[in-house]
């Protein structure tokens, strides 16, 4: 066996396998497009995270947006991790994966009053009062969400009439807007000033003055993803002396946020791995949490999720174009929107290959004279809607099997039902057997909003 990554390697006779197991059984069990993830994976890189932050004991609120599934993040949960959502969507997930309410952080920044209510009051759940949750589910009495994150004195003057109103107490952070540059993508940029996230943090100290009964501390994200961890220690740095300005009886609360790089392979720089995040943070941290004056938690998504995952599609049609070859596939924009969205890239390669033909790594050695420069298009009416452009890659026939790698994070999750594509399929392997943790949307469940069923 040849790994690609961990988990996830060639068998002699150059089949892919996701522990031990060849994709394609699960391509042909459930159809493509299919994600498939590896729950060992995400396991170790759980532990990998946890590990790095130990030395802070912070604590790992994993951040749903990466990927929401429930089962996935139930696997985090029994692991011991929290949760970051932004939505109540996300907050119903968590809660339905058995994160406790008290575990979870409420962030992002247009949380409608409907959204905090049900993070204050399980009663007012869209879920309170159905009949058809499993047994021993039910939203009502389960508590309130462990802490806001609060992006605006407007959010807090609308959390506090709300929980006025509810009569229950609620805790929070100010999310500072450090104005940092994480040197990442411009759309997924968020800590510096002209975005619009956070607010600037003689502001947050002042609504955290105001308000001593309800704020715990602060919170920054920088941007998704960052390769160094010299953006977070610049915004610890300007961070920690408002923290020692709080004069609390308790712990302070800093969430240093996610963003954490995860190599893609291509020509792109390697981040630094997340042990050299950890240290350098813990480093800036260690003091004060030593000496009971702070608390830390960190809202990775994509260190843990994103190597762990698959998407697996089924070659259509192959097109010459003279210069370059068109490989049509049954996934695109829709099924895993990074690369038309940021240019992202994912090393892509046929799950079935010849000899010589079997990657050792995100960045296969294969003599190029073997390759084609090829597109990995979708079916998708827009010129944007690519998995992969000018690539070297094996030959391929229509009904080949493609694995487009590192899609664990922000590929299902991220996923459009555009031009009425169904929302792809998803395997989890867990405890070495698959189990397909969401059934493929159909023309009918698309469609049936719209006739009222
Ligand atoms: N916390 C906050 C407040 C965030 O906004 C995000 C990501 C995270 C945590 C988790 O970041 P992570 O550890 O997963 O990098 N769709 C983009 C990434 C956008 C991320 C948005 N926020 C992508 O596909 O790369």
């Amino acid at each position: 066996m040849t790994p690609v990554l961990p988990h996830f390697s060639y068998t002699a006779d150059g089949h892919l396998c996701c522990e031990g197991i060849d994709v394609h059984g699960l391509a042909q069990a459930h159809g493509t497009p299919l994600y498939v993830s590896s729950g060992a994976a995400i396991q170790d890189a759980y532990t990998r995270v946890a590990r790095a932050f130990n030395p802070v004991r912070a604590h790992v609120h994993y951040a749903l947006k990466a990927s929401s599934n429930i089962h996935i993040v139930a696997l985090l949960g029994r692991l011991g991790a929290g949760a970051d959502v932004v939505s109540g969507g996300e907050l119903e997930r968590a809660w339905l994966a058995g994160i406790p309410l008290r575990d979870i952080t409420f962030a992002g920044v247009g949380k409608t009053a409907a959204e905090i209510s049900a993070a204050l009051d399980g009663s007012r759940s869209p879920l309170a009062g159905r009949a058809d949750l499993p047994s021993g589910v039910r939203p009502e009495g389960r508590g309130r969400v462990g802490l806001f994150n609060i992006e605006s004195a407007g959010e807090l003057d609308r959390i506090n009439a709300i929980a006025a109103d509810l009569r229950v107490p609620f805790e929070a952070t100010i999310r500072v807007n450090p104005d940092v540059d994480a040197h990442t993508h411009a759309y997924t940029t968020t800590g510096r000033r002209e975005n619009k996230f956070g607010v600037p943090l003689s502001q947050a100290e002042a609504l955290a003055r105001d308000n001593p009964g309800s704020i715990r501390g602060f919170h920054v994200h920088l941007g998704s993803p960052i390769a160094s961890p010299e953006p977070f220690e610049e915004a610890i740095d300007k961070l920690l002396p408002a923290i020692d300005r709080l004069s609390h009886s308790e712990p302070a609360v800093l969430n240093v946020g996610g963003g954490f790089g995860v190599d893609y392979g291509g020509q792109a720089a390697q981040p630094a791995p997340i042990e050299v995040f950890g240290q350098r943070i813990c480093e800036r941290l260690a003091d004060q949490v030593n000496a009971g004056a702070l608390r830390v938690i960190i809202e990775p998504g994509r260190c843990i999720v994103a190597q762990a995952g698959v998407l697996l599609t089924t070659v259509q049609y192959v097109k010459d174009a003279g210069a370059k070859r068109f490989v049509v596939c049954d996934s695109g924009m829709h099924t895993l929107l990074r690369p038309a969205l940021y240019g992202a890239y994912h090393f892509a390669w046929p799950a079935l290959v010849g000899p010589g033909m079997t990657p050792t790594s995100l960045r296969p050695e294969v003599a190029p004279e073997r390759l084609t420069i090829s597109d990995l298009v979708g079916p998708v009416c827009e010129s944007s809607d690519f998995l992969a452009t000018g690539r070297p890659l094996p030959d391929v026939s229509p009904g080949d099997l493609i694995a487009v790698f590192c899609a664990g994070a922000y590929g299902q999750s991220m996923a459009s039902t555009y031009n009425d594509h169904a929302k792809p399929a998803e395997v989890l392997i867990i405890d070495g057997r698959p189990q397909l943790i969401r059934r493929r949307d159909t023309a009918f469940s698309l469609i049936a909003p719209e006739l009222h069923l």
